[in-house]
């Protein structure tokens, strides 16, 4: 249903679980996600989260999916969706690190973000990147995202404290890049 030109975003199977749990015990993936205390994932933490996810109208997840060849690249999603302030809070990531750098990343986000403003109708969706990720950063803008403000030394993670940069798309800067 929602297709962009190198990926599509699908509905996640039970069966893409394990794959998922590998990727998040993996730090170079996981150091980038949860502010929280990381800790090892096991595949029961993970179908909790799935079926928890499933009933939600608050969270709506997508499995990354290759054009090319169908595969399983990751997982992306828009959080705390408000449909009073027609806001939401913009997740992803690409467990295959096989797969970073290609712009995968980037067309996954423009592919979610024209289904935020397109389908759900949203205003505004918003996301926080940490301050050692510009990868994030650099796909974050090119799909249209701007820098709104920076949550100083808000994450403390290997010993530092880290900013938080939060960064926003509003409807009306959507639709100006389609013109
Ligand atoms: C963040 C993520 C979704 C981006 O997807 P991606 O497919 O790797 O990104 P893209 O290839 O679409 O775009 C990346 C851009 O960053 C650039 N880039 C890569 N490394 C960079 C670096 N160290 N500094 C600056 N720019 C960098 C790339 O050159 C590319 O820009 P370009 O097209 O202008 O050359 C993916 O890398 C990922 O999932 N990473 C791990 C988890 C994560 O960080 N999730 C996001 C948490 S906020």
């Amino acid at each position: 249903m929602y297709r962009g030109e190198k990926v599509e975003l699908s509905a996640v199977q039970r069966e893409y679980l394990p794959k998922y749990v590998e990727w998040l015990n993996d730090w170079q993936v996981a150091q980038f996600l949860n502010p929280g205390i990381p800790l090892p994932f096991n595949l029961e933490d993970e179908t909790d989260w799935f079926e928890n996810r499933r009933k939600s109208k608050e969270n709506l997840i997508f499995a990354i999916l290759t054009l090319d060849e169908n595969k399983l690249i990751g997982n992306c999603g828009l959080h705390a969706v408000d449909l009073k302030n027609r806001g939401a809070v913009f997740g992803i990531f690409i467990g295959d690190k096989n797969y970073w750098g290609k712009g995968y990343g980037t067309d996954a986000t423009r592919t979610l973000l024209r289904f935020a403003f397109e389908q759900l109708g949203l205003n505004r969706v918003e996301l926080e990147v940490y301050a050692f990720n510009p990868r994030a950063m650099r796909a974050y803008e090119k799909a249209g995202f701007r820098r709104d403000g920076v949550r100083r030394q808000a994450l403390y993670r290997e010993g530092q404290f880290h900013d938080i940069y939060v960064m926003c798309i509003l409807r009306e800067e959507w639709d100006a890049r389609k013109e």
